[in-house]
C-alpha cells in the first residue's frame, strides 16, 4: 500500500515538475525580451521636402535604427487620414496616408526592417474611425443605411442623449448633432473621430479582416489604440454628476471588452506570431491582469498609465514613483507581462518631465532615466528622440501649436473664462507637441529633418547642440549610452526575467533595486535629484563589478552624484 502511495507521489511530482519547467520555458517569449522603439513618422525624417516626415524618410534611416540595437519598431498610424489627429482618424484602413507615401513604400519599409532583424508593430485605431471613412459617410447619409450600426447614433426625436465626456472636443461634449438624419453621433475623441460600434458583428468582422490583411503582409504585432474604451453600455444611461473627472472608471474596460479581445485573439492573433498590446489597462490590477493573463487568450502585455502619469509641472515624489512601479511589478511577478515606459507621442519629453533638462543636468538625468527603463522587468518602450535627450520646445503662443487636443482645450478654457496665461504655461510642460517636434538629426537647416522651407511643427532651436550627428561623434553621448544600456539588457536575461526587489524603500532621492536570476544578482541605484544622495543597503557595492554608469567614475561608496545611475553586479 505504502509503495503504491509512494509511486503515485513520485509520478505526480514528476508531472508537476515537468509542468513547471514546461511553463517557464513557455514563459520566455521574444516580445518579452524585445526593446520597442516608437517612431512618430510625421516627425522622424522627411524625404521629399514637404516638411512632413514620411516612409521613405524612415527607410533612409534604417541603418541608424538598426544601430540602436532595438528589436521592434512600433510605428504610429500611417493609414489614409485627413489628419485631424495626426493619423488617429483613419479614413481607409488598407491604404497609406498620401503625405507618408505609398503601399510600395510601406512594403519596402517592412522588408528593410525584417532584413535587419527588426519587427514592426502597427498602431490599430479601431475604437473610432475618421468621419471621412466611407463607413461613416454611408452611415450618416440615412437612418436606413446598412452602415448606420457601425457607429453609435441617438435619434434626436428621443430628445438629447445623456451627457458623455469627450476628451478632445472644444466643448467636451461627446455627442455631435448631425442634421442630415436629425441624430447625434458619439465621439469620445474629436468630432472627426466617431466611435465605432463594437456590438455590431459585421463591424467586428471587417476589423479582423483588416488586421489579417496587415498580418498577411508580415507585420509582427498590433498596438490597439484607445481600445479599452471600445465596449460601451449602448443604452447610454445617465452617469453621476462630475463623472468626467474620473471618466476612465465609466469608460475603460466595460462589459463586453474581454469578449471582443478573446474573439480578436481567436480570429487574428492566434493565427500569427504577433505581439499584442492595448493602450491603457483599465481601472484595476484585475482589469490589467485579465487582459494579458496567458491562459485567457486575449493580449500579451499591459500598457498601464499609472507610471507615465506621475510627472506634474510642479514635480513629483520619488516615493510615489517607486511605489507605483514596485506595485505593478509585484502584481505581474508570476503571471502576465507589463510594458515599461515613461514617454510616448501623447506626452511631452522624457527628460523634461521626469529628469532635468537644464544645460547642466540634461545629459546625466536623461541617461539615468534610460538606465531605469532598460533595467526594469517588462518590455521597455522607448520613444524616438529620447535617445538624444531631446527636450520640450516650450512654445510661447498658441499659434505655434499643431496638436488639435491642445488647441481645442485652449478654446474651451477661453470659453469658460480661465486664466489663459496659466494655461499657456501649463502646456509648455505638458502639450503633446513638445514630444512631436522634428527629430534632430544634425546641425544643418531644419535639424537635417527636412530640406523644405518649413516643417509641419517647428524644430526645437536647441538642435544645433542636441542632434544625432554630434552624439554619434561623442562616445559618452546619451545616444551611445542608450546603445550600451540596450546591449547590457540583451546580454543578460536577468534584466528581462529576473526577480525585482526594491531596496531602501523610504529613500526619497535614490531609487535602488535588485534584479536576480539563476544566482546572478544586480543592484541598480538611481539618484533622481540634482544633489549628491546616499542609499542604504547591506550589499557590499565596493566590491561589485560596474556594468553601466552615467559618469566616467562610478560611485562605489553608496553616495551618488547628481542624477547618477549605476548598475552593479554583486559578487
Ligand atoms: C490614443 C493615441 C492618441 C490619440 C487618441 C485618439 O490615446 O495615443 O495619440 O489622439 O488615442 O485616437
Amino acid at each position: 500500500m505504502k509503495k503504491i502511495f509512494y509511486s503515485i507521489f513520485i509520478i505526480s511530482s514528476l508531472i508537476y515538475s515537468q509542468k513547471i519547467s514546461a511553463q517557464s520555458a513557455n514563459n520566455q517569449k521574444w516580445w518579452k525580451e524585445a526593446v520597442v522603439y516608437q517612431i512618430y513618422p510625421r516627425s522622424f525624417k522627411d524625404s521629399d521636402g514637404d516638411g512632413v516626415g514620411d516612409l521613405k524618410g524612415i527607410i533612409s534611416k534604417l541603418d541608424y535604427i538598426k544601430s540602436l540595437g532595438i528589436d521592434v519598431v512600433w510605428i504610429n498610424p500611417v493609414y489614409s487620414s485627413p489628419n485631424d489627429d495626426n493619423g488617429y482618424d483613419i479614413s481607409d484602413y488598407r491604404n497609406i496616408m498620401k503625405e507618408f507615401g505609398t503601399m510600395e513604400d510601406f512594403d519596402n519599409l517592412l522588408k528593410g526592417l525584417h532584413q535587419r532583424g527588426i519587427k514592426l508593430v502597427m498602431d490599430v485605431v479601431v475604437n473610432h474611425s475618421s468621419d471621412e471613412h466611407e463607413w461613416f459617410k454611408q452611415a450618416r447619409s440615412s437612418r436606413l443605411s446598412p452602415y448606420r450600426n457601425y457607429y453609435h447614433w441617438w435619434d434626436a426625436d428621443r430628445g438629447k442623449p445623456n451627457y458623455r465626456y469627450s476628451l478632445f472636443d472644444v466643448n467636451h461634449d461627446a455627442w455631435k448633432y448631425d442634421s442630415t438624419t436629425n441624430a447625434y453621433y458619439l465621439h469620445f475623441f474629436s468630432r472627426k473621430q466617431p466611435d465605432l460600434n463594437w456590438e455590431n458583428p459585421r463591424l467586428r468582422k471587417e476589423i479582423y479582416d483588416m488586421m489579417k490583411f496587415w498580418a498577411e503582409k508580415g507585420v509582427d504585432g498590433y498596438r490597439l489604440d484607445a481600445f479599452q474604451f471600445a465596449a460601451k453600455d449602448t443604452t447610454f444611461p445617465k452617469f453621476s454628476d462630475g463623472f468626467e473627472k474620473n471618466f476612465s472608471k465609466y469608460y475603460a474596460v466595460q462589459n463586453g471588452l474581454h469578449d471582443y479581445l478573446k474573439e480578436m485573439n481567436k480570429e487574428v492573433f492566434s493565427k500569427y506570431d504577433v505581439m499584442t498590446v492595448a493602450e491603457g489597462a483599465g481601472n484595476s490590477f484585475q482589469d490589467a491582469h485579465d487582459m494579458v493573463d496567458a491562459e485567457r487568450n486575449e493580449l500579451n502585455m499591459a500598457y498601464a498609465f499609472d507610471g507615465v502619469d506621475i510627472a506634474k509641472p510642479e514635480g513629483y515624489s520619488l516615493l510615489h514613483f517607486k511605489e507605483v512601479f514596485t506595485k505593478w511589478d509585484s502584481v505581474f511577478a508570476e503571471k502576465g507581462w507589463l510594458s515599461i515606459f515613461l514617454a510616448n507621442h501623447d506626452q511631452a519629453r522624457l527628460v523634461t518631465r521626469f529628469g532635468n533638462d537644464s544645460n547642466e543636468y540634461r545629459d546625466v538625468s536623461s541617461k539615468m532615466l534610460t538606465t531605469f527603463l532598460l533595467t526594469m522587468r517588462g518590455t521597455p518602450y522607448y520613444y524616438n528622440g529620447d535617445e538624444l535627450g531631446m527636450t520640450n520646445i516650450r512654445f510661447n503662443k498658441i499659434e505655434d501649436y499643431r496638436d488639435m487636443s491642445t488647441i481645442n482645450e485652449y478654446k474651451y478654457q477661453q470659453s469658460i473664462g480661465a486664466d489663459m496665461k496659466k494655461y499657456l504655461e501649463e502646456i509648455k510642460f505638458k502639450s503633446r507637441d513638445n514630444g512631436r517636434t522634428p527629430f534632430q538629426w544634425d546641425a544643418s537647416i531644419n535639424a537635417g529633418f527636412s530640406e523644405g522651407k518649413s516643417t509641419w511643427l517647428a524644430v526645437n532651436p536647441n538642435y544645433t547642440i542636441i542632434n544625432a550627428a554630434a552624439e554619434e561623434r561623442d562616445k559618452n553621448s546619451c545616444l551611445n549610452y542608450f546603445r550600451k544600456a540596450i546591449q547590457l539588457r540583451k546580454n543578460n536575461k536577468v534584466f528581462v526575467y529576473g526577480k525585482y526587489t526594491l531596496i531602501d524603500k523610504s529613500n526619497d532621492k535614490v531609487y535602488a533595486y535588485t534584479r536576480e536570476l539563476n544566482g546572478k544578482k544586480i543592484l541598480i541605484a538611481l539618484n533622481f535629484t540634482k544633489e549628491n544622495a546616499s542609499f542604504k543597503t547591506n550589499y557590499d557595492v565596493s566590491k561589485a563589478k560596474i556594468l553601466l554608469d552615467n559618469y566616467s567614475n562610478a560611485s562605489k561608496n553608496k553616495i551618488l552624484k547628481p542624477y547618477e545611475a549605476v548598475v552593479y553586479e554583486l559578487k
